[in-house]
């Protein structure tokens, strides 16, 4: 009886059979696993004695083709990485792995007649120790590999996520749709800051201080630092826009201007202190009052259809003379003022006529701000309210749920 048995036998009775039902088998396969490690090594450390009455060469073989057996079992149990790791240390290892172990005992100490077969067959072992180890080694990183493309695989028949994408504001498809009919007549589009001075909001439009029709504009004025550039405001109009085009270009000039402008206002149906404009500006050598009123008109006709009729009237603004008002026949009750279920129509409360925006010829005192000769050129402009505009052609009748951003009425307008 070898002295270890003991260690082993104990921990059979303690470990194994005192182990509750659920540990059983894995410690008796732990238990082999564990005798086999021993026998292995305590068999390599002693020399080969040869028993009596076998022949040599066969038993020396047998002695060999139990350990490769053994190493086999040992080998297939690795599963990973580390598991190689110790069975390299194991069989491989310079100071206390087996097969140095052998070389050392049975090999070395084997007397000169067996020395031949026990280097052949070590020699065979080590050879078979070394090709499975790589063997599984290759093994254990092909399946890494797998499972980790299986993990990883992307299966690109499965529903992706739905992000939901919004729509376009609807201001901002008026916006697009003014753009688009005036870009198809030659104007160019400009955006101008929503931040202004004085200069560009009234004196250079020819409302110098005190004008009366400063009024209802001489509104939103910021808060500077001390010290700071200013008075600075938020721009009125977008007006201020054909200053700085005319600034930066000689004539000929063909812009719109879309953008933002604020005022001061109680917000309600019809009101509110940010609101959106599209300025057009056209100046030239040869600009008359026909091109003025042809321009607008064809403007009007592509926006809300080819049946509406458009007319003027007078009006007045500091920087346009004459100034005009325009008109359209009211696209609800075709102009008749008459409302299809009798009555009056209620949307031009029975006039026949909308008012939709403001424009005229530029004054010629706008052009000496500017640096243009009045004498030479001539010119138009308008300032279209888009919010009014696009609560008429799509029938809107609060101009606040264009501010709220209620996604029911935001769907409406895909
Ligand atoms: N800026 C004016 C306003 O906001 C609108 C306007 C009127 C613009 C006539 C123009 C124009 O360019 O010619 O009330």
């Amino acid at each position: 009886m070898r002295s270890d048995d003991s260690v082993l036998n104990r921990i059979q009775r303690n470990w194994v059979e005192g182990s509750a039902a659920g540990l059983w088998q894995a410690a008796v396969v732990e238990l082999q696993r564990l005798r086999s490690f021993v026998d292995i090594r305590l068999t390599a450390s002693h020399p080969l004695e040869v028993p009596a009455g076998i022949d040599a060469s066969t038993w020396i073989v047998e002695q060999f083709a139990n350990l490769l057996r053994a190493f086999d079992t040992e080998i297939s149990q690795c599963i990973d990485e580390p598991d190689l790791g110790v069975m390299r240390t194991s069989w491989l290892g310079r100071r206390s792995g087996v097969l140095s172990l052998i070389t050392e005992t049975w090999l070395k100490q084997a007397s000169a007649d067996l020395k031949p077969a026990v280097g052949r067959e070590l020699n065979a072992l080590r050879a078979h120790v070394d090709a499975k180890l790589e063997e599984r080694r290759a093994e254990i990183e092909a399946r890494s590999e797998e499972l980790s493309l299986a993990r990883e695989r992307v299966d690109l028949s499965l529903p992706g996520a739905i992000r939901p994408i919004g729509t376009r504001h609807l201001i901002r498809q008026v916006f697009q749709e003014i753009e688009d009919i005036f870009f198809s007549i030659g104007f160019s589009i400009v955006e101008g800051p929503e931040i202004e001075t004085p200069y560009y909001n009234f004196e250079a439009l020819n409302i110098p201080e005190h004008h009366p029709v400063r009024d209802d504009m001489d509104t939103f004025y910021l808060d500077l630092p001390k010290g700071a550039p200013g008075p600075l405001l938020l721009r009125t109009h977008t007006s201020p826009m054909q200053i700085r085009t005319m600034e930066k270009q000689k004539p000929p000039v063909r812009v719109i201007v879309p953008g933002k402008v604020y005022r001061r206002d109680n917000p309600d149906a019809t009101h509110s202190f940010a609101f959106h404009q599209v300025e057009g500006l056209a100046v030239d050598t040869d600009i008359t009052f026909c091109d003025f009123t042809g321009t607008i008109e064809y403007f009007v006709k592509q926006f809300f259809g080819p049946s509406v009729k458009t007319r003027f009237r007078p009006s007045y603004f500091p920087f346009t003379e004459p100034s005009v008002e325009f008109d359209v026949s009211c696209i609800f009750c075709g102009g008749s003022g008459a409302a299809a279920s009798g009555g009056t129509c209620g949307k031009c409360k029975g006039a026949g006529w909308i008012e939709l925006f403001g424009a005229g010829m530029v004054d010629p005192a706008v052009y000496g701000f500017v640096n243009y000769d009045a004498k030479k050129v001539s010119g138009f402009a308008f300032g279209i309210g888009i919010d009014r505009l696009a609560m008429l052609k799509y029938g809107v009748d609060d101009l606040q749920v264009f501010f709220q951003n209620d996604v029911r009425f935001l769907r409406q307008f895909p």
